[in-house]
């Protein structure tokens, strides 16, 4: 697999960038919440010959192990309720 920089996928640009603003809002409330010294917020886009892989990582220490299994069930959190946006991870599940 190749990292790169540009690259062009067929798709809808709007929908895309809902999941993509979704990863990054629950990186920043993790950061945030963690305390993290030095937060970083890694955007990496690698091909091979098949398929694109848009990976997005953080340094605020991962999902926790006991809800990873949980995390695609639509009113799952472990934030309080009041900004939660229920529609998130559901974009997440059905289009990618
Ligand atoms: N980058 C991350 N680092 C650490 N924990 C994370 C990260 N992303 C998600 N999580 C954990 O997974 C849970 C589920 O995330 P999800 O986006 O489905 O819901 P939410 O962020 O809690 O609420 P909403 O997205 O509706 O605001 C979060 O509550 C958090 O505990
Ligand atoms: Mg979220």
């Amino acid at each position: 697999m190749k990292k790169i920089n540009h690259t062009k996928i067929l798709g809808f640009p709007s929908e895309l960038s809902q999941v993509i603003l979704n990863l990054l809002a629950n990186s920043q409330d993790a950061l945030l919440s963690n305390n993290i010294k030095k937060p970083y917020i890694n955007i990496i886009i690698e091909e091979n010959r098949k398929h694109i892989y848009l990976s997005i990582e953080d340094n605020a220490g991962g999902i926790k192990e006991e809800i990873i299994d949980k995390i695609f069930d639509i009113y799952f959190t472990t934030k309080p309720k009041k900004r939660g946006n229920r529609t998130r991870t559901l974009y997440v599940k059905t289009n990618y």
